[in-house]
């Protein structure tokens, strides 16, 4: 596992930051209707190119103190496929120690954009307010090494076990806005 973070990292910073990130689509959906509801789950284009992403989840069984996020990243080729990263992490564990790297790559783009940035147990709605590409277009092409082309991240949130919701992310790389 260490070996294949390190071999992403490197192939990564080999890939100019020249590239293009936009938001083509945005799924949310509860798998759990007494638990939890999205009351948003939004892009917005303020222009052309810059978009943001909005979601409100409401909770209804609060405090929640035990999540299990399953992540795929998926490129588009016939269909999405699983593309490098596919895994399963206690979330709880890893906002009280920030350890596992692909995850803090994930946690830095969206933790000043949302109230999921402190420790459980999370005894609020759950909000992303205005998650920009810009911070997309910095950070990610870091690690990945996304040639052009249709992508999305797929999410699982389990709570205690149970599917609870899932949220999926769908992303545009071109070498630079046209
Ligand atoms: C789009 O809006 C962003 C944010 O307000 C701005 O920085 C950018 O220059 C705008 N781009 C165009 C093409 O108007
Ligand atoms: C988040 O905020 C901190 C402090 O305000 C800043 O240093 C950091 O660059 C921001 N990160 C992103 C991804 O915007
Ligand atoms: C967490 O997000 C809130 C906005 O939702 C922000 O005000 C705060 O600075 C963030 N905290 C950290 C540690 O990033
Ligand atoms: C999370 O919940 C599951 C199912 O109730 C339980 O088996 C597991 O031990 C819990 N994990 C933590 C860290 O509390």
């Amino acid at each position: 596992m260490r070996l294949f973070l390190y071999t992403l990292f490197i192939l990564g910073s080999l890939k100019t930051i020249l590239s293009h990130v936009t938001f083509t689509n945005l799924k949310c959906g509860s798998r759990d209707r007494n638990f939890m509801e999205f009351e948003k789950c939004d892009i917005k284009a303020v222009n052309r190119t810059h978009k943001y992403i909005d979601i409100y989840m409401n909770l209804f069984q609060k405090p929640v103190d035990n999540i299990t996020v399953n992540v795929k990243l998926m490129r588009h080729d016939h269909g999405y496929k699983p593309f490098f990263v596919d895994l399963s992490f206690n979330a709880c564990k890893f906002l009280k120690n920030q350890r596992q790297p692909v995850v803090k790559m994930f946690y830095d783009i969206y933790k000043n954009s949302s109230n999921i940035n402190h420790t459980c147990p999370f005894d609020h709605d759950i909000i992303l307010d205005h998650l920009w590409t810009g911070n997309l277009e910095s950070d990610f092409s870091k690690y990945v090494p996304m040639m052009d082309g249709d992508y999305a991240l797929f999410s699982e949130w389990s709570v205690n076990n149970i599917d609870r919701a899932f949220l999926n992310i769908y992303i545009r790389i071109s070498d630079r806005q046209k």
